[in-house]
């Protein structure tokens, strides 16, 4: 897990390093560092639908990692837009955070995953037992402004921030179904309760 996780953060290391970010460097990166936050917010909600299609059910145990990870992704994309891009021009940031769609949505979706990210610890997971899978729920509205946020700043080619579109969609659908079904899968619930209190799958 942290040798794939980390693999996308030290190629651009790589390529920053070696000058191969061709004629617009921080924008490359702004984009990479995007890119890859949102494939690993999608892997995250994929982790339920996959451990119920297939019974794998150890796979639960990279859901936090996964998160994390996407977490760290979107913090180092919005470090590099206030940083390298605004170089912290407050002025100018704040301008973008109250006037553009895009960057508004993005940035409230990146907001929403702190207080997530803060409490991933089995100590936080244990102190506020059910309310913990209900904060957690904040991942699909955060994901889902991700996703908008995608789409709203690309000049033409939409094709990208469709099947992202595409791809949450059918995750949503899936944990509807879940739902609709009445098989809880999250820790917190009836069903996995012992295994929330089990490091391992923590
Ligand atoms: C859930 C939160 C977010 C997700 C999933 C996300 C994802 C993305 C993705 C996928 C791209 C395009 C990458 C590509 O074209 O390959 C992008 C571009 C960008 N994002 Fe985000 N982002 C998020 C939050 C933010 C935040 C908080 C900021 C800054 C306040 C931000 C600023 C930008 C900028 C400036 C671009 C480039 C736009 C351009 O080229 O004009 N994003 N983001």
């Amino acid at each position: 897990m942290w040798l794939g996780g980390l693999t996308p953060a030290t190629w651009l290391a790589w390529r920053f390093v070696t000058g191969r970010l061709g004629a617009n460097p921080i924008e490359e990166i702004l984009h990479r560092l995007g890119g890859t936050a949102l494939i690993f917010l999608l892997a995250t909600l994929s982790v339920t639908p996959i451990r119920s299609l297939t019974g794998w059910n150890s796979i639960i145990q990279v859901r936090r990692t996964l998160g994390l990870f996407s977490f760290f992704y979107l913090t180092m994309h919005f470090l590099v837009y206030a940083i390298l891009d605004q170089t912290l021009d407050w002025e100018f940031i704040i301008e973008d955070l109250t006037e553009r769609r895009y960057i508004i949505v993005g940035f409230t979706g990146w907001v929403l995953l702190i207080p997530l990210a803060v409490t991933s610890t089995k100590k936080w997971i244990r102190k506020l037992g059910k309310r913990w899978q209900r904060l957690h729920r904040l991942v699909y509205i955060s994901t889902a402004l991700g996703v908008a946020h995608f789409y709203w700043q690309v000049k033409a080619d939409t094709y990208w921030p469709l099947v992202a579109t595409a791809v949450l969609v059918a995750l949503m659908l899936f944990r509807f179904q879940i739902w609709i079904n009445r098989r809880p899968l999250d820790p917190g619930s009836k069903q996995l309760k012992q295994s929330v209190n089990s490091p391992k799958d923590l």
